[in-house]
Formats: C-alpha cells, sequence, structure tokens
C-alpha cells in the first residue's frame, strides 16, 4: 500500500511512525512534513489546503490511500478533493468536518443526536454576549465559533477578559463552566461504524499545575489507570454512535477520526468539544500502543469496511508524550533556534523513547532546527506510567533547545494514583 500524510506536525510524525512499523506499507510520502518525517517518509512540498495540490501530488505518487492530518485542509474539503479524483481518503468532508470548523455547529448536532454537553448560548452581538455571560456568572468560557488552531477558547474569572474575547469574536459561543477530569477518546469510523481507540489525557495549559494561557496541549498520556473500566463504551454508546448517526441523518455522513474532547462532572460526562482529526499531542501516546496495523484499520475506514476489521490490539503498557515548546510559545515563539541531543535519545534511551519532530525543519547546513511553537513530542513507552513517564523525561533531558519549556508534570497524577491504589476509583483532576 502506497500511503500519503498530509500535515508536518507531530501527530503526522505519529501517523508515519505507526504506518512505518506496518508491513502492507510499500511505499510512504508526507507532505508537506517536518524534519522527523523526512525520516521516514518521502516529502513533498505542497499547500496543504489546497485540494487540487493535493489530489494533483497523491494521483502523482499512485497513492491508494491519503491521510489528511490537520483540520484546516479538511474544513478546506481536501478529502473530498482526493476522493473526487478517485483515490481513497482518511478524513471527512467539508461538510462533515464542520463539527470542529464551527462550534455552534456542533452544539446543533449534538442537540439533535441528545448528546451531554455544556448548555450554551451563540452570540453575534456585545449585547447578546453580555447577557449570556450575566446568565451563566464565572468562571467564563468564551470561544470563538471558528477554527482558531488552539486558542479560540478563553476561560476565565474575569469578567473584563470574557468580554474582551467575546469582542474579538464575529460569533461566539458561551457557555456553561464545566468541572472535573478531561478526557479525549478518538474514535475511527466510517460514517456507519464507530470503533473507540483507547481514551487519553492532554494537558492544556502551558504550564505545571495547570497554570498558564491554553495551549494546542502540552504532553498526554495513556491509559488512565484511574477511569472506569467501563468509561470507553460510555461514551461510544452516549456520544460517538449518536453523533455519527446524526451526521448520516442529515446527509454528511462523518468518515474518519472523530475526536470527543469530555469532562467527567459530578453529574455524568459531557462533551467540550468534537474535533475531525487525530489530536496533538494524545495521538502520539495512543499510536504508541496500539498493536494493530495501522494502514489496513485507517483504509477500511476510507473505504466503508470496518464492519469487518477484526477488534483492535493494544499493548498491554503505557505511554507518555512531553511537548517541548518554544521559548515565547503560545504567544510569540521564536523560530529558527538549532535543536541538539536527538541522536543521543536514539543511542541512549532506546527503545524505550523516541522523539516526534513537530515544528522542525532542515536548515541550509543539514542542522535540525526549530520551526514552529510545539516543536518536539518525546514519546516514551514502559510496562506502566511511571516508568513511560521516567523514560520520556529522562529523554527530554537529553534535548536541548535554547529558550525552549516544557511542562514537568505530565501524567505525573496519574502515575501516582496507579502506584497507590491500583483500583481506585477516584478520579483526580489532572490535565
Ligand atoms: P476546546 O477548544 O473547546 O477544547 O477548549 C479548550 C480547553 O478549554 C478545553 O480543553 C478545556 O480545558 C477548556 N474548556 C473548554 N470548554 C470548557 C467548559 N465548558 N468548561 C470548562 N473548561 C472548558
Ligand atoms: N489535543 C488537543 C487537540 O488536538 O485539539
Amino acid at each position: 500500500m502506497r500511503i500519503l500524510v498530509i500535515g508536518g506536525g507531530a501527530r503526522e510524525h505519529a501517523l508515519c511512525h505507526a504506518l512505518s512499523l506496518d508491513p502492507a506499507v510499500s511505499e510512504l510520502h508526507c507532505a508537506p512534513g517536518n524534519a522527523g518525517t523526512a525520516e521516514l517518509a518521502t516529502p513533498h512540498p505542497v499547500d496543504a489546503e489546497n485540494g487540487a495540490e493535493v489530489a494533483a501530488l497523491a494521483a502523482r505518487v499512485a497513492a491508494d490511500l491519503v491521510v489528511v492530518g490537520p483540520e484546516a485542509p479538511l474544513v478546506a474539503g481536501v478529502a473530498d478533493a482526493v476522493r473526487a479524483a478517485g483515490i481513497p481518503a482518511f478524513g471527512p468532508s467539508a461538510e462533515a468536518a464542520r463539527i470542529e470548523g464551527s462550534k455552534a455547529f456542533a452544539k446543533e448536532v449534538m442537540a439533535a443526536a441528545a448528546v451531554p454537553t455544556a448548555r450554551a448560548y451563540v452570540c453575534t452581538t456585545a449585547e447578546e454576549a453580555d447577557e449570556a455571560l450575566d446568565a451563566f456568572g464565572p468562571p467564563y468560557v468564551v470561544k470563538d465559533d471558528g477554527l482558531a488552531a488552539g486558542k479560540g477558547v478563553v476561560v476565565t474569572e474575569d469578567l473584563e477578559r470574557a468580554r474582551a474575547h467575546a469582542r474579538t469574536c464575529r460569533r461566539v459561543v458561551i457557555e456553561e463552566f464545566l468541572d472535573g477530569p478531561e478526557v479525549s477518546l478518538f474514535a475511527v469510523t466510517d460514517g456507519e461504524t464507530v470503533v473507540p481507540l483507547q481514551p487519553a489525557q492532554d494537558f492544556k495549559r502551558a504550564h505545571d499545575g495547570d497554570e498558564g494561557p491554553n495551549t494546542g496541549g502540552m504532553g498526554a498520556y495513556s491509559p488512565l489507570p484511574w477511569a472506569d473500566p467501563k468509561l470507553t463504551d460510555e461514551i461510544l454508546e452516549t456520544v460517538l454512535r449518536p453523533t455519527v448517526e446524526e451526521m448520516r441523518r442529515r446527509g454528511t455522513p462523518f468518515s474518519g477520526l472523530l475526536y470527543a474532547g469530555l469532562a467527567l462532572t459530578s453529574r455524568g460526562l459531557r462533551v467540550v468539544e468534537f474535533n475531525a482529526r487525530f489530536g496533538d499531542p494524545e495521538t502520539q501516546a495512543v499510536l504508541a500502543r496500539l498493536r494493530t496495523p495501522l494502514a489496513g484499520l485507517l483504509r477500511a475506514a476510507a473505504t466503508g469496511e470496518l464492519a469487518e476489521f477484526p477488534p483492535l490490539r493494544w499493548s498491554e503498557g503505557a505511554a507518555v508524550t512531553v511537548v517541548i515548546a518554544a521559548e515565547g510559545y503560545p504567544a510569540a515563539p521564536r523560530t529558527g533556534d538549532p535543536i541538539e541531543g536527538l541522536d543521543e535519545v536514539a543511542e541512549h534511551d532506546a527503545p524505550g523513547a523516541y522523539v516526534l519532530h513537530a515544528g522542525t525543519r532542515r536548515d541550509d547546513e543539514g542542522r535540525v532546527v526549530s520551526a514552529g511553537g510545539r516543536v518536539l513530542s518525546v514519546t516514551a513507552t514502559g510496562p506502566g506510567l511511571a516508568e513511560a513517564r521516567a523514560r520520556a523525561y529522562r529523554a527530554v533531558a537529553r534535548v536541548r533547545l535554547d529558550g525552549s519549556h516544557h511542562r514537568t508534570d505530565i501524567a505525573a497524577g496519574a502515575s501516582d494514583a496507579a502506584a497507590d491504589t491500583p483500583s481506585s476509583p477516584q478520579s483526580p483532576t489532572i490535565g
């Protein structure tokens, strides 16, 4: 199977990594990719949001499957363009990707499908926004309706900040604050059959102890030793299946990866958001544990054959990923700094740890330099969370990037909880 992966973040590096381990994959291409994917997949320059360009590239490399990683190309209709060229694509149509592209649309789908989520108002004027803020009270949750690369959501006690953010949005969703731990659950679907992966937890805030601004995600781990073993089934029945069913009923079936971000509140689980693609950095931790070869799974979803696909196999162990971010991330990341120590990770921490590249490129002298806010996603597996976490942080310590920062508490609470009380039903509030 010849596969073309579209995108250039750590998620795409993780996808390329998993696909490269699948014996069914004969050729791997990644466009535009980064310095890390280039080690596994033939790189091609491409405007990832230009459907005609991506479809032409897919035809040129005779791809049997195109996997579209990020949301912007999906919302722009890149998967549609590839399918129109007669090539199977893993990823939803532009219409179905609206479940991520418009938070108001996602709310509408959830209401129709009776999926539990935060109560919300969709506002288009400052007066409406003020009324909604007043109705809910603090903490305020203010979301830009459209795609905002992880920067569209403000959660604050400060009314003036909430109002100011609402005023920067053309359309804004203001909703009830949800407390409790957050969980990310991904499902692969062909529009009918829904196959959940294993849950993970992301760490959205920039600094330790969940301080600082929201980011695209600073680290993740899987599995969740503190979670109820029935959690995945509950999310499948109350969230994923009804949503996929509702999208089909509307005539805009969702195929690809449906990402449910959830809060486990004292009143039950609630959807915080849907995404139309693999999450970053959770994918790095989840795919590290998937034993089923990935290419066949993604192709079965792309070709409508998931119903016949055998049950997924998982490693019993754990995986942890820690994001190394550039100085100034998320507000104003500095780029162009050389990254050193990558070879040391490979030599000293293998096979437990490896580095997935996010914002990196090779400069004119062939050195790997930073090229984005989230620069690397250092990933490690182990028999349990404590070991995976220790390996990941040993590897992080070997990487040198001037001015970089990372969280030191990824999976810390969960790993302690797992060690102290293996079957504790209590969910620590982490992430
Ligand atoms: P979103 O892009 O909708 O996932 O929001 C980004 C982050 O903001 C989430 O992962 C949560 O940590 C936080 N958040 C979003 N919605 C809520 C909510 N209703 N209550 C509390 N926190 C929220
Ligand atoms: N980890 C959050 C996201 O991918 O949106």
